[in-house]
């Protein structure tokens, strides 16, 4: 099939990974993004709020007739999936098996499906040894567990699939719920941080996020990858270093996160699997310095703040 004629559905388009993939795909592909409650005036963006078993969920799938639907809708917020467990489990877990009914229900089975995870399945680690996709899942909070929940769902889809597990950053022009955006705001302001110098993870900007995305697309990757950097650091460093390369001085005191109940101690994964099929491997720092020497649109509320 010719490049080009490929539709993409990102479900959750302008949030932080969604309005990435946006962008990187609407060049190449007929991509269509939904929202929920941040209106986007676009021809192509279009409403979509899962609440109920009642949506226009498939109307949109019959008109649009995805190649690719990649799936960023969700609750994202850890601590909110905890006061909100029914909401929660409706939208990370419950939504996949409506979108799997209707694209069996349309006869859409070879839609290729992404699903988002997050290295949060794994839960906390007594080895301390970067997760593998093959070991097993031990999930402590009620996010991860709606979201390991998901990929079961996914995994009888009959069509393709593939379940991403990763930890993402970058700035969304939609919103200003994110964690790159939060120390940009608090650096201008002077306003001292937390960093958590006990939490390591390997993270991976939104937009390199986006092109992996795009290696998936285009090879037909399929089955469950951990998807990050090549290397890992902890929170303190993330911090500092985010600050570092937009020139501001931030203050930032070194801490320990204790008894936190549900995130876990540990979340580096190891991407090997996803690096030896793709040419993907960037270092954090080289990931970072090159998404922050490049930023998207600050969120548009507070440009001028
Ligand atoms: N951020 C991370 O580091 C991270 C780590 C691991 C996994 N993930 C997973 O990656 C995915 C994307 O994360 P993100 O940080 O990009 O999320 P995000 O910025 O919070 O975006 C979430 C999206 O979901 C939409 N949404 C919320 N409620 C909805 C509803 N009831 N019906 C339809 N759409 C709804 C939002 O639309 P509105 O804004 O218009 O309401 C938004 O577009 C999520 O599945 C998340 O679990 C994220």
């Amino acid at each position: 099939m010719r490049k080009g004629k490929k539709k993409i559905l990102i479900l959750g388009g302008n949030g932080l990974l969604g309005s990435h993939c946006h962008s990187t795909f609407s060049k190449d592909y007929e991509t269509l993004s939904t929202y929920n409650s941040i209106r986007i005036d676009r021809k192509d963006f279009i409403k979509f709020s899962f609440n109920s078993f009642n949506s226009n969920f498939s109307d949109i799938l019959s008109e649009f007739k995805p190649d690719f639907i990649i799936n960023t809708a969700g609750l994202v917020s850890v601590d909110g999936c905890e006061r909100d467990e029914l909401k929660a489990m409706q939208l990370n877990s419950f939504f996949l098996k409506r979108l799997i009914h209707d694209l069996n229900i349309l006869k859409l089975n070879k839609t290729h499906l992404i699903q988002l995870s997050t290295p949060g399945v794994y839960g906390n680690s007594s080895t301390g040894l970067p997760w593998k996709e093959t070991d097993s899942t031990n999930p402590i909070s009620v996010y991860a567990e709606t979201k390991l929940l998901s990929e079961f769902i996914v995994e009888d889809y009959p069509g393709p699939f593939t379940i991403i597990r990763s930890d993402f950053y970058g700035i969304n022009p939609y919103s200003e719920k994110s964690l790159l955006w939060w120390i940009i705001k608090n650096a201008k302001k002077e306003v001292e941080m937390d960093g958590w110098q006990n939490i390591y993870f390997n993270p991976i900007s939104a937009r390199k996020l986006a092109e992996a995305i795009g290696n998936i697309i285009e090879e037909s990757l399929l089955g469950t990858f951990n998807i990050g950097c090549s290397d890992s650091c902890n929170k303190y460093d993330f911090v500092e270093n985010s600050c570092k390369y937009l020139n501001l001085k931030a203050k930032v005191k070194r801490v320990d996160l204790v008894n936190d109940k549900i995130r876990p101690n540990y979340s580096i994964t190891d991407c090997s699997k996803f690096f030896d099929m793709t040419s993907f491997y960037y270092s954090w720092e080289e990931d970072l310095s090159e998404y922050m020497t490049n930023l998207p649109e600050f969120p548009l509320k507070l440009t001028n703040s």
